[in-house]
């Protein structure tokens, strides 16, 4: 990195689909510099000194609230811990008061999920600091998409003309509308593949185009990205059961045979093995999910960074070979 890296001059992370490819990019290039920053002993860089980001999450979650924290910390901000669970919000507090609250406090970023559509949104009309959109909703999960995005770029080298399938709940998913946004944005063709209970009654103006038969698709695609069955989110029978969805639509042994030798696997987790993905595919070479959760980090750091600290002078705070 060189002196003052310039940023997207956002100050806020909401969604992809107002994203330019070129942001996109530069998202992705500034995490290659992040990536170089974890691979160190002592992976850790002082650019975010002094500021202090918070979390709010009134959904459950394993990796994005995990890695927002380690790239934070890995910036050397301060982080401000905040579990919904056992604040004033279970004595009635609302939204807006407990976003004041905590703001007052002194700090400049709230990454926030909840199930609502659009709560990022008018976060960011009550702060006066950052927002990151952690998902919300089925709306857009964007750090989940810079992530799987920079991982199918370390798998095959670009997503330019890649042939990308996106298999399951297709209603249910922030991570596909996203991701859909993202790929497409770089260049990468997308097919979704779902039974027709599991697709928006219109998929006018995504571009995108649709199938219900998994077993045709996986030849021609150089990644495949399996969408866990949420169950939580499924207000009605959508599904016979979960074995007939495995049957159909499940990547199974025989059908991860079907794709392509080079051809990668993704998830963003968490997954059901048994159901969409079997047991011993999510353990196969070809499945980069524990890559896309390493690069989480990494991407999380770059997101940070570009809200909170593009303009710094990076030369001097980040260590050079000289510092390890
Ligand atoms: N992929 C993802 O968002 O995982 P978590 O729900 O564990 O954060």
């Amino acid at each position: 990195m060189s002196a003052a890296t310039p940023g997207t001059g956002r100050r806020h992370l909401l969604g992809v689909a107002d994203l330019s490819a070129d942001e996109i990019e530069h998202l992705l290039t500034l995490t290659d510099s992040f990536v170089e920053v974890s691979r160190r002993r002592m992976p850790k860089v002082p650019a975010l000194q002094g500021r202090t980001v918070s979390w709010l999450f009134y959904e459950d979650s394993t990796r994005t609230r995990l890695s927002f924290e380690q790239a934070a910390k890995r910036l050397s901000a301060d982080t401000l811990s905040f579990s919904v669970s056992t604040s004033s919000v279970n004595k009635g507090e609302s939204l807006r008061d407990t976003v004041e609250t905590i703001e007052a406090m002194g700090v400049d970023c709230i990454v926030v999920r909840h199930r609502s559509s659009g709560v990022p949104h008018q976060i960011a009309q009550w702060v006066s600091g950052s927002v990151v959109n952690a998902g919300d909703g089925w709306h857009e999960h964007p750090t989940q998409a810079l992530l799987d995005c920079y991982t199918i770029r370390e798998h095959l080298g670009g997503l330019d003309g890649r042939r990308i399938a996106i298999v399951g709940d297709i209603t249910h998913s922030r991570v596909a509308r996203s991701d859909v946004w993202a790929f497409t944005k770089l260049g990468a063709e997308v097919t979704l593949v779902a039974p027709p209970t599991l697709l928006p009654p219109s998929t006018e103006g995504w571009p995108v185009r649709v199938s219900h038969d998994i077993d045709a698709v996986l030849p021609e695609v150089d990644a495949v990205y399996l969408l866990r069955m949420q169950r939580e989110r499924m207000t009605e029978a959508l599904l016979p059961s979960l074995r007939e969805y495995t049957a159909c639509f499940g990547l199974t042994r025989r059908r991860v045979d079907l794709l392509g030798d080079k051809a990668i696997v993704m998830h963003p987790g968490p997954m059901n093995r048994g159901v969409e993905i079997a047991a011993d595919v999510a353990d196969l070479p070809r499945s980069v999910v524990i890559d896309q959760v390493r690069n989480g980090v990494a991407v999380r750091m770059a997101v940070l960074f570009d809200l909170l600290g593009s303009g710094r002078d990076l030369g001097r705070h980040v260590p050079t070979e000289g510092d390890r």
